[in-house]
């Protein structure tokens, strides 16, 4: 089948709910992708910061291959040494001490948020305006975007929304009926927006003062996203829930919540579950994937490329007068313009670069870890073209 007989499919059977681009993948390798007619991509998106390892890596395919071969599937009423060695090593790299296994980053939100009502005993959530948390009805409610919400109410009660790096606005929001503070470390979807200086250490002491906990959305930031295993290493400052996804199993579905002991034990039998959760499948992915992000110095990587990424965005921002701003950390990088920047991930794509619009002015750049610098030197020289475009 053709690109245009996927597309011709795709109207009649499934249901429209994505703006898709008019390309069928078939294949990857590293930092590289295919279309069903073999022209090759350099992916900057990485199925949305989620292929960190890479396409197709070896250890992950051989992972799965390997465990579905014995066991796929038990539910949670049985263990397994995949799901306890996951946990293991998660704490091993987290700032926490204990795991729930979840499927999604929406799931591992809500998760977060019912283990810090259950903590407290309270409802209250602050979170930020601009945010993305997903499209469950409560993730969709913590979300701080009106477009995503309209035509879904009634929403969850008990959040309330506050300008994203404003200190003093959390403080005001902060109620006796407040559980926690929701935050992205780095805001993804809502156009790689970095806090100020010292903002989530702020939060952090904030929650300390109010004796409320701090979650951490760390769905899109964590996995070597933005130079360290996890944000809130990158920004020194520990949470008492994460809400883990993504770049957890090297593209397998997966989802977690994470938490400090006291916090995370507050959870007992029956209290949260998930059928799927935790699967030997997708431990396996997981426990691999973890793996070659240390094995093969990912974290490095990231740090390293990350800088030499976003020293070539700022070379593009010197010769490019609609270029606003340039910002990110490790490879979670983003290009604010002053004109909507959906036309150019379509010429990107033409000229054989895969990335995304987010927020509509912010293009970005979110590709496998183990992207080189030569296809960085391609993205910057095919991105300086498609600016040139516009700018005239
Ligand atoms: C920060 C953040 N949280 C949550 C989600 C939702 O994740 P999922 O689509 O896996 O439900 C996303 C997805 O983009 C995200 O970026």
């Amino acid at each position: 089948m053709n690109t245009e007989e996927i597309m011709a499919l795709d109207k009649k059977y499934v249901m429209q709910t994505y703006g898709r681009q008019p390309l069928a993948l078939k294949k990857g390798s590293g930092a590289v992708v295919w279309d069903v007619e073999g022209n090759s991509y350099i992916d900057c998106l990485a199925g949305i910061a989620v292929n960190n390892v890479g396409h197709a890596h070896p250890r992950i395919a051989e992972a799965i291959a390997d465990q579905a071969k014995e066991l796929i599937h038990t539910s949670n009423l049985y263990y397994t040494r995949q799901q306890v060695e996951l946990g293991e090593l998660l704490v091993g790299v987290s700032p926490h001490d204990l795991a729930f296994f979840c499927n999604s980053g929406a799931e591992a939100v809500e998760g977060s948020i019912k283990l810090a009502r259950k903590y407290t005993g309270k409802g209250g959530i602050v979170a930020m305006e601009n945010s993305f948390h997903g499209r469950t009805l409560t993730a969709l409610t913590a979300t701080g975007q009106k477009k995503y919400q309209k035509g879904f109410g009634p929403l969850t009660p008990g959040f309330t929304h506050v300008p994203y790096g404003d200190i003093e606005a959390v403080r005001k929001a902060i109620t006796d009926e407040t559980a926690a503070v929701l935050v992205e470390p780095i805001q993804g979807e809502g156009g790689v927006v970095v806090p100020p200086e010292g903002y989530l250490k702020s939060l952090k002491e904030l929650c300390q003062e109010k004796d409320i906990l701090l979650i951490f959305d760390e769905v899109q930031t964590g996995f070597g996203r933005t130079g360290e295993m996890f944000a809130s290493q990158t920004f020194n400052v520990t949470p008492d829930i994460t809400a883990l996804a993504k770049g957890i199993a090297g593209g397998f579905p997966m989802g977690a919540v994470m938490a400090i002991e006291d916090v995370g034990s507050a959870f007992q039998p029956g209290d949260h579950a998930a059928t799927f959760g935790g699967g030997p499948l997708a431990c396996a992915a997981a426990i691999a994937s973890i793996k070659v992000i240390l094995d093969e110095d990912l974290l490095t990587k990231s740090k390293e490329n990350g800088n030499y990424f976003q020293s070539k965005l700022n070379f593009l921002k010197e010769d490019h007068g609609i270029v606003e701003d340039v910002r990110g950390s490790g490879l979670m990088l983003g290009m604010e313009l002053d004109v909507e920047c959906g036309n150019m991930v379509n010429d990107m794509r033409e000229e054989g670069v895969l990335i995304n619009c987010a927020a509509g002015k912010v293009l970005r750049f979110v590709p496998p870890l183990v992207i080189e610098k030569d296809q960085i030197d391609t993205v910057s020289c095919i991105l300086g073209d498609v600016l040139k475009k516009y700018s005239d």
